[in-house]
């Protein structure tokens, strides 16, 4: 069911996916072994303690095995057991053994998530354990002048709608409010802390505020926001009673946050009437959004005092203490989380989490593997999926001419699918698809872009995105 287009793979030098493997996953390992030490401080149980250090022990044979190019070796059977063989078939088919510097990039970067969920989950006190919790709320509180800028606009938005009960909205500033959203949503992406790696927190504050984004919308080099809008306003308009607009989740913090701004300019205007977030079910590609960050998320903008005016690591680093919030402020962030927990409770916007969403496989194969997941995707007027790696499982992460047809990269997912699949991203790896002929050459002559190695460096760092969509209803 995979495309027969090739794949990116790790033993290609040009490719981002060569230098994920020799320089990005071993620095993200070694984060998360900190990241384990500080956690077995924290404790008294010694039996906890014990546990820890095996964590740790197993952290770093994966970060030796990666950078050391060895084999692939099989997941244990920690009780999701159709899963895992789903994962060992993989690994199998792929040589004997593959080994970390000549597989598929896609799925070897599945399968490294996977098997650290294993490490936590054959624990007897590590089980629930997040491995990226702590850096993904960090992050989160180092974005806070733009969380404060959003909620003040929300506020507003969001009290001038709800004023207009039958949603007869002045259609050009609608239109205007919906483009600015589904950019906030979708710069939004640029903040994952896997790449982080090679970015400062300085440099991810810089890409969140308005101007930087008014600045940024030249860099939206596939855009077809304008047919999403139509799609939208037309399932009103026929007066459709339910129009279920579905998020597949991708970073917490502050790209969680603007997701659920969006979800709430939707629901406010009347072009939804549902939301419906798809999370994760274990800790993937660092920063990606688990159950628990939704609450994190809620609690923190709850008592946004306590949280807000607790220095960062970063802050304590540089020796730095928060300034206090406003009143304005605590009423704004207030607001918004009287409106998100209200919609909550009307079963307006709900959580469905799905372990399909941390299998090793490209979307191609859903409709085959999960019927009753496109089922499900189809009901819905809008599926967005966010960020790279979604974008990657629906372009199957293959070597695409860039100028093919977004609707055609998603194979099995596309327009036959029944499904309405729009995508968010900013680009963050070489596969990239529904680009203007010549778009990708004139990058790559750019500086840094690449031209002269051949490789596709313009792709790597989330400063370009792509906003596409498939209608499939
Ligand atoms: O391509 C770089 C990368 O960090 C990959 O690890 C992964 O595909 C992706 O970006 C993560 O980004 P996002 O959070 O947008 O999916
Ligand atoms: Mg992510």
């Amino acid at each position: 069911f995979d495309t027969k287009t090739p794949k990116s793979v790790t033993s290609d030098p040009l490719s981002f996916a060569s230098e994920s493997v020799r320089k990005r996953w071993p620095v993200i390992l070694t984060g998360t072994v900190d990241d384990i030490y500080k956690s077995i401080a924290q404790t008294e149980d010694a039996e906890k303690q014990a546990e820890g250090k095996k964590i740790v022990e197993q952290l770093g044979a994966l970060k030796y095995e990666v950078e050391h190019n060895k084999p692939l070796t099989p997941i244990v059977d920690d009780g999701f057991t159709d899963e895992v063989a789903e994962y060992n078939k993989e690994v199998a088919a792929l040589g004997n053994p593959p080994t970390w510097h000549d597989v598929p990039w896609l799925f070897s970067e599945c399968y490294m998530y996977r098997r650290i969920s294993t490490f936590f989950s054959t624990t007897k006190h590590w089980k629930e354990y997040d491995l990226f919790y702590r850096q993904k709320m960090d992050t989160f509180r180092t974005s806070r002048n733009a969380v404060l800028e959003l909620a003040a606009r929300y506020k507003d938005f969001v009290t001038e709608l709800q004023k207009d009960k039958d949603a007869t909205h002045n259609p050009d500033v609608e239109k205007a409010l919906f483009t600015e959203m589904f950019e906030v949503c979708l710069w939004g992406n640029a903040t994952d802390l896997s790449l982080l790696t090679n970015m400062t927190y300085e440099d991810i504050q810089k890409m969140q505020g308005s101007a930087a984004r008014k600045a940024a919308e030249k860099n939206i080099i596939a855009n077809d926001l304008p047919q999403v809008y139509d799609s939208l306003r037309q399932a009103r308009a026929d007066g459709k009673a339910e129009r279920r607009v579905d998020f597949v989740l991708d970073n917490a913090g502050f790209e969680l946050w603007v997701d659920l701004v969006l979800g709430g300019f939707l629901l406010a205007s009347g072009l939804a009437t549902q939301i419906v977030l798809r999370p994760k079910s274990i800790p993937w590609f660092v920063s990606d959004v688990l159950p628990a960050d939704f609450s994190g998320l809620l609690n923190a903008i709850q008592d946004p005092r306590a949280f807000f005016e607790t220095p960062s690591d970063d802050d304590k680093l540089q020796g730095k203490t928060p300034t206090p919030l406003s009143d304005k402020e605590v009423a704004d962030l207030e607001f918004v989380f009287q409106h998100w927990t209200g919609a909550h409770a009307e079963g307006q916007l709900v959580m469905r989490p799905d372990r399909y969403w941390t299998a090793g496989g490209s979307f191609w194969r859903l409709p085959h593997q999960r019927p009753d997941l496109l089922e499900d995707l189809k009901q819905a007027e809008l599926v967005i999926f966010k960020g790279d790696l979604n974008y990657r499982k629906l372009t199957g992460d293959a070597w695409w001419d860039p100028t093919t047809p977004y609707t055609e990269a998603l194979g099995p997912m596309g327009p036959a699918s029944g499904a309405n699949i729009m995508s968010l991203r900013t680009v963050k790896a070489d596969v990239v698809v529904g680009l203007p002929a010549g778009k990708d050459e004139e990058l790559k002559a750019t500086p840094n872009g690449g031209g002269d190695t051949g490789a596709r460096k313009w792709g790597w760092h989330g400063k370009w995105a792509v906003v596409s969509f498939s209608k499939g209803h």
